[in-house]
């Protein structure tokens, strides 16, 4: 018993620290690793100066209407599209998918995205993980951010062409598996299925 204990504490810090090297391999930017203390299970990791939450952005930038600030915030969407499309490419799931885990760095208009918490992260090639990942932050935007339905449109939108662009006509990632339309489909199903599940209670 002791030793699964130990092994899932050891599980808890080694998947995200993997997970992390892979995205930064992969050119998704995340904080660097700089050191993993086992016996605590604590990860020391890079603290990315100069930039603030894409949850505090959107809240700034909206404070007076969502439409006064749509041509901005298409840019954001254009490169969270990028950044998740490039993600499930690459097999990468996020787990938590919110506009908290997201970070803009330095000048916020710039768009330059860092991903953060990968506690719940892990690599998966199936249409189902990457379309409830993008469930997640489907929901997380328009929960937190309402009235910008136009903005998760211009999201999918950019992470389609993001997650087809390596991979050629076959529209798969970047080692084989699900096409985007495959994850787009899904993430249609996984949305109805959030609805129903709404409606029943
Ligand atoms: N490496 C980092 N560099 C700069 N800021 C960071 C970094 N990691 C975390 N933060 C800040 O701390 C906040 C919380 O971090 P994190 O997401 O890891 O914790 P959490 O407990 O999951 O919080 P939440 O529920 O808000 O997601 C982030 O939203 C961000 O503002
Ligand atoms: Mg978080």
């Amino acid at each position: 018993m002791l030793s699964l204990k130990i092994f899932l504490a050891s599980c808890l810090c080694t998947v995200p620290v993997a997970v992390i090297h892979y995205c930064n391999f992969t050119g998704v930017h995340c904080p660097a690793i700089y050191y993993v203390d086992m016996d605590t299970n604590t990860i020391y990791m890079e603290h990315l100066k100069d930039s603030i939450t894409v949850k505090d952005y959107i809240m700034e930038r909206t404070a007076d209407g969502v439409d006064r600030c749509m041509d901005t915030l298409q840019q954001l969407a254009i490169a969270i599209g990028q950044v998740v499309g490039m993600m499930h490419r690459n097999h990468i799931i996020h787990g938590d998918l919110t506009t908290s885990n997201l970070l803009l760095v330095g000048k916020p208009e710039d768009c330059h995205i860092a991903v953060i918490d990968f506690g719940l992260a892990s690599i998966e090639e199936t249409a189902e993980d990457k379309g409830v990942d993008l469930y997640v932050l489907e929901r997380a935007l328009l929960s937190t951010h309402p009235s910008t339905e136009p903005l998760f449109e211009a999201i999918l939108h950019s992470y389609k062409e993001t997650y087809m662009c390596s991979s050629g006509s076959s529209g798969r990632g970047n080692r084989g598996g699900t096409t985007a339309d495959e994850v787009l489909k899904k993430f249609d199903q996984i949305r109805l299925r959030g609805r129903k599940r709404n409606m029943v209670g």
